[in-house]
């Protein structure tokens, strides 16, 4: 971390669904590295303390209740989180959610739960924070999409419709955006080991450590995997990359 650190000091930071799993890393990362992180999550309790976590290591964070499949919600936290904190240059779109199903046998209602979640999700987040950062001419978008999104996953069908449509989101803002000095990327994980990944393989042990072997580095992401990434694409060090889309998943992928 030494010489790395403070990328992003002075900049103010939202990392959706911050409270747990790979949400929690970019948390950690970005506060290491210098920002003010508010994290919007549905759990308060959880994100209070992982905002407590960073404090107590040296970082600034903030709690704040957002669910992102409000339009209204989201636009009242982002107004409330730059009276705190200050102008949002950082907006990483982490909000995820599936549970298994064959297509064949999916139910309308965990489609419509996906869709909000999984896409309209990061269109509320961007819509609200994006023409900020276009009038003060600079800003950040990173969202987290899935292999998935890039080569499908079987019981996943929906969810990975919306994670390659945020692919394309992304590409069409980043053009957009690109001439106000914003740029907008995506990372896509493999499978990681957080919460969701747990709850989703409940009772399908051996689909499990098939998954496992299947990637060519021989181990699930860590957290921490991703919260590299993201942190690149949240720095300078980045500011000539735009509209582009990285696989942090131990090689499981390795498309054009
Ligand atoms: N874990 C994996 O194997 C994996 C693989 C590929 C992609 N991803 C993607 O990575 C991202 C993070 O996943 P994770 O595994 O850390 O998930 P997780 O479920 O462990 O954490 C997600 C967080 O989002 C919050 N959240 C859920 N719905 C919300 C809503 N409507 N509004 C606000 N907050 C909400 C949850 O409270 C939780 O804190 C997601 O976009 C996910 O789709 C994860």
């Amino acid at each position: 971390m030494q010489g790395m650190a403070h990328r992003l000091g002075g900049k103010v930071a939202l990392v959706t669904g911050g409270a747990q799993g790979i949400g929690r890393a970019i948390v950690e990362r970005l506060a290491e590295e210098g920002a003010k992180v508010a994290i919007g999550d549905i759990q308060l309790q959880a994100a209070t303390e992982t905002a407590e976590a960073v404090t107590k290591a040296g970082g600034t964070a903030r709690a704040y209740r957002i669910d992102v499949t409000g339009a209204a919600d989201v636009e009242n936290a982002v107004a409330q989180i730059e009276r705190d904190l200050g102008p949002i240059d950082v907006l990483v779109n982490n909000v995820g959610w599936d549970k298994f199903e064959l297509f064949v046998e999916s139910l309308q209602e965990t489609w419509d739960r996906v869709i909000a979640i999984n896409y309209r999700g990061a269109l509320n987040c961007c819509r609200a924070v994006a023409p900020r950062m276009k009038d003060r001419g600079h800003g950040k978008i990173v969202s987290l999409s899935s292999d998935a999104g890039r080569v499908g996953s079987t019981g996943e069908a929906v969810y990975a419709g919306c994670k390659a449509g945020i692919i394309g989101f992304s590409k069409t803002l980043a053009r957009e955006l690109a001439r106000y000095n914003i740029t907008v990327n995506v990372v896509c994980p493999g499978p990681t080991d957080t919460p969701l990944l747990k709850e989703m393989m409940k009772g399908r042990e051996k689909v499990f450590d098939a998954m496992v072997r299947g990637i060519p580095m021989r181990r699930l992401g860590k957290p921490t995997d991703l919260a590299n990434a993201v942190a690149f694409f949240a720095s300078s060090d980045s500011d000539f990359v735009t509209g582009q889309v990285l696989s942090v998943s131990g090689g499981l992928t390795m498309v054009d």
